[in-house]
């Protein structure tokens, strides 16, 4: 008997992936992540491969893609432009490179690894060299043509290099950083549209004193979501005008029936003629150095200029791909895997104010708890005052939140579909929610700060910021502790930190004999920090780790420090007008002066010693990893090393100097002895780390 659950959540499935994918393809307005999409569709998929019988004609399963919009004339694509199958896990990708080898009986497979670029999928048409026709991917039969809009593409040749009669198949992109400037001008614009619209107000009371009839107001335009949005929109505005103003550009990866061996072969080919193509493709022989592959650019990708969703991966081999053919959807030989972007679905259950230690007034959202990635969310940052009322959260929305790898999670959309009509606007507070004092407005950056010295929140925060483990690194005081050391008058700024004693900790809530001794040792200890980590704990606004490196290298010690000039400042790398300035406020206040002056009285008067890094063994040095690390992740190893100053890639070739192999080392180290590269243990690593920062 037909399971009625399954039944009722297969339609159910159908018809919300339904829905979304006319928001995506149609209305260019997404709803829900791609993620999110993709995983509903994945479990659409499971349960139609156990219950066939339930296969709905209209699932999105059936289908090679969506609907098309009406607006453009129509183009047939002789060759279907199919997608790819996606996974999300290694492990996926395991079973995918298992199962092509099987079907293949081959236990070599050479695969070419390219970035997934986040556009839109176009095919271009060349007759004798020249550019004829232009369409949208539309539901991979029929697409929308979009010559005109193509043309507009200035990176996209019009004429190739040979008179050859080919089809092409390329994402259009817009770069981050013109995305953020169409946003800005579509905002600006906006601004206009808003002053335009107060006069027609102005008018329409007159009008209607006069009983005549009322002019419409103007429309604001809505700021894309993405780049690929974006990117999506201006290639389909009819007005070409409107699209060339987009600054569109365009990565070609494939060359249709090109007769090449290789898809690599393709890709140069394709450069031969004149197209733009990526050149950051990599191939590889083991599925575990597309692993690390993959782990690269998960790391890097926010240094691109244009944005990535994941890795293609590709067999390379064309005859290989013909013997392996295509479903309806996807060709089986090749699959992409898509970088976990977190956005999940949850609500507001309140909204707090912190202040922080420069006084800042940051809207915090409390959310029903949510899972991301194996640990509980419940908060995520709002930003700022103007940031909280262009959201128009209210309490009990259904809200989207994001959480990319190590930063604050931060509410990114609001659901206003789902909200309760008895929602009432949030009002920013006028008052600082610790003290009482008027909160003021930082006109440059549309900060709301409490300016008030004595305020206790930003006094408890100024503390905690000295002790935390980038500053001043003094182990077992936590927040809850500085709140409590605070309260009950034991401490009231940084200084009185060295003035405790066992006895005054030991009145605080749940403090024993041992953590007491903890923290006073570690207190102890922080007096001999390097010169950055003092700048860094100083809480100076807008100094961060960074910039606190440079200074300590530039003024050597605090006394220098202190008498730096704005000029001076300015010149130093990657300071500007607003880090500067900061800095000189901050010198210029008597308070700030005399913690310094009462630190070096503590002794806290470090002198800048040049380390060894340039002594290093990796200074310089291309590094590669190979197997398991057994005591820190790659990722931690890796910025140790760029840390001081080696590059770590992740093949090895002519290039490597080390490779540094852990538990279950793959071919690489096989490879690395043939060409006699140096090899260093997972211990002999953690060794030199440590000397070389021992000496630092
Ligand atoms: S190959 C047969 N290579 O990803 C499919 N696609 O979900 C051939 N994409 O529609 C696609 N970068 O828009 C390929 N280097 C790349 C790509 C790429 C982005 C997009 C493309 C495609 C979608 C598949």
């Amino acid at each position: 008997m037909i399971n009625k659950k399954i039944k009722f959540e297969i339609e159910n499935l159908v018809k919300v992936l339904n829905e979304y994918s006319y928001q995506y393809y149609v209305e260019d307005n997404p709803k829900i992540s791609d993620t999110k999409y993709d995983i509903l569709y994945k479990r659409l998929e499971k349960l139609e491969k156990d219950n066939p019988e339930l296969i709905k004609r209209n699932s999105p399963t059936q289908r090679v893609g969506d609907k098309i919009l009406n607006k453009f004339r129509k183009a047939k694509h002789t060759v279907p432009m199919l997608s790819l199958s996606n996974t999300f896990s290694k492990e996926d990708l395991l079973k995918f490179d298992k199962k092509i080898k099987k079907n293949l009986n081959i236990n070599n497979i050479e695969y070419i690894c390219e970035l997934k670029i986040d556009g839109l999928a176009v095919s271009i048409k060349y007759k004798d060299g020249i550019l004829y026709e232009a369409s949208t991917r539309g539901d991979g039969k029929i697409g929308e043509i979009i010559t005109e809009n193509i043309s507009t593409i200035f990176s996209l040749p019009k004429e190739l290099n040979r008179k050859e009669n080919i089809e092409v198949r390329g994402e259009v992109y817009l770069p981050k950083k013109s995305f953020e400037l169409l946003n800005e001008e579509i905002k600006n614009n906006n601004k206009k549209i808003e002053i335009e619209n107060e006069k027609i107000e102005k008018e329409n009371k007159i009008k209607k004193l006069k009983n005549l009839n009322l002019i419409n107001k103007i429309k604001l335009q809505p700021l894309f979501a993405n780049p690929r949005n974006a990117a999506s929109g201006s290639i389909r505005q009819l007005d070409s005008k409107i699209s060339s103003q987009r600054k569109l550009s365009i990565f070609i990866y494939n060359v249709i029936d090109s007769n090449q061996k290789t898809q690599e072969e393709n890709l140069i080919y394709a450069k031969k003629l004149g197209l733009p193509i990526n050149s950051n493709y990599k191939i590889f022989k083991n599925i575990n150095d597309v692993l690390n592959y993959i782990d690269y650019w998960e790391n890097n990708k926010q240094n691109l200029t244009y944005d990535i969703d994941g890795i293609v991966i590709k067999i390379n081999d064309i005859k290989l791909q013909d013997m392996l053919g295509n479903t309806i959807k996807s060709p089986k030989w090749a699959t992409s895997y898509k970088f976990p972007e977190q956005e999940l679905v949850t609500k507001l259950v309140d909204i707090t104010y912190s202040v922080g230690r420069t006084g800042m007034i940051t809207p915090v959202a409390i959310l029903e708890p949510i899972e991301i990635s194996g640990s509980t969310i419940t908060k995520a940052s709002l930003h700022n005052k103007d940031v909280m009322e262009k959201l128009d959260i209210r309490i009990g929305d259904t809200v989207i939140v994001k959480k990319a790898a190590e930063i604050i999670p931060k509410v990114v959309k609001v659901m206003k579909e789902f909200r309760n009509k008895n929602s009432k606007t949030l009002v920013f507070p006028i008052k600082c929610p610790s003290c009482g004092q008027m909160l003021k407005k930082d006109e440059d950056t549309s900060f709301i700060f409490c300016t008030n010295n004595k305020c206790k929140q930003k006094n408890i925060k100024k503390i905690i910021h000295f002790s935390s483990k980038n500053a001043m690194n003094i182990e077992g005081l936590g927040d809850k502790q500085v709140e409590l050391l605070f309260s009950n008058n034991i401490i009231k700024t940084v200084v009185d930190l060295y003035k405790i004693k066992k006895e005054d900790l030991l009145k605080i809530d749940r403090m024993g004999e041992k953590l007491a001794t903890k923290i006073l040792d570690s207190i102890e200890k922080s007096k001999i920090s390097s010169l950055d980590k003092v700048i860094y704990s100083l809480g100076i606004p807008n100094v961060g780790e960074k910039s606190s490196k440079t200074l300590s290298e530039k003024y050597k010690n605090l006394q220098n420090f202190i008498n730096c000039r704005f000029e001076e400042l300015k010149n130093l790398d990657d300071f500007g007008d607003i880090m500067s300035n900061s800095i000189v406020n901050f010198l210029h206040q008597e308070e700030n002066l005399n913690l310094i002056t009462d630190l070096i009285k503590l002794g806290i008067n470090p002198e800048y010693k040049d380390n060894n890094i340039k002594n290093s063994i990796f200074y310089k040095k291309e590094v590669v990893f190979t197997g398991k690390l057994s005591l820190i992740t790659r990722n931690k190893a890796k910025s140790a090393l760029e840390k001081i100053g080696a590059r770590v890639s992740s093949s090895v070739n002519n290039k490597t100097d080390y490779i540094i192999y852990g538990e279950k080392p793959g071919t690489k180290l096989e490879k690395a002895k043939l060409m006699k590269i140096n090899i260093i243990s997972e211990q002999e690593f953690y060794k030199i780390l440590s000397e070389i920062n021992n000496e630092k």
